[in-house]
């Protein structure tokens, strides 16, 4: 008899160590470490804030296309639509790059880093990016995106 509770308490917290376990997973998916947002942070200022703006605020005029009918680096700061954007396309967007379909030139605007940047460096940025929108924008970001999550190799 007692071997057998001592086996059902076992089994009791072996499955409350994995729920806690998965929990912790979840939030650290849901809220990246002040170390990874640091790491973006930096990320950013070396690599993309030269474009971008210092604070994500975009280049003037980021709506409008100029006479090659590129649009200018948009911000990622509350005024833009980054926001707008799943993980699984951000991170597609900055490793691959990206250009407007518009565009009367064949060029990448927004420039590839998939050959400078690890997937982990990569995710941190955008981690990064996130503590620049609202609290509302970044829910429903969170709400929209979760089907769109992180690929395998940046998790
Ligand atoms: C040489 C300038 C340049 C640099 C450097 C640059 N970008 Fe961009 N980025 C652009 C342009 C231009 C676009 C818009 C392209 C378009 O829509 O045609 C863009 C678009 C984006 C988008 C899509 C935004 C949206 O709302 O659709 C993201 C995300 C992004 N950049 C992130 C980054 C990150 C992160 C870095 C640094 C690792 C970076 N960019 C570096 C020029 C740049």
């Amino acid at each position: 008899m007692l071997m057998r509770s001592l086996l059902i308490a076992t089994v009791i917290g072996l499955l409350g160590a994995a729920a806690q376990a998965h929990a912790a997973g979840g939030a650290r998916a849901a809220s990246p470490s002040q170390q990874e947002i640091d790491t973006g942070r930096l990320i950013y200022q070396q690599q993309c804030a030269a474009c971008h703006g210092v604070k994500g605020e975009g280049k003037p005029g980021w709506e409008k296309r100029d006479a090659l009918g590129e649009l200018p680096p948009p911000p990622h700061d509350p005024t833009g639509h980054t926001w707008k954007h799943a993980d699984a396309m951000l991170y597609k967007t900055i490793r691959d790059g990206w250009r407007d379909p518009f565009n009367k030139t064949k060029r990448l605007t927004m420039p590839a880093y998939k050959d400078t940047l690890s997937p982990h460096e990569i995710r941190s940025v955008i981690s990064y990016l996130k503590t620049l929108w609202t609290p509302e924008q970044r829910r429903i970001q969170r709400e929209e995106g979760k089907r769109h999550l992180f690929p395998p190799e940046a998790r």
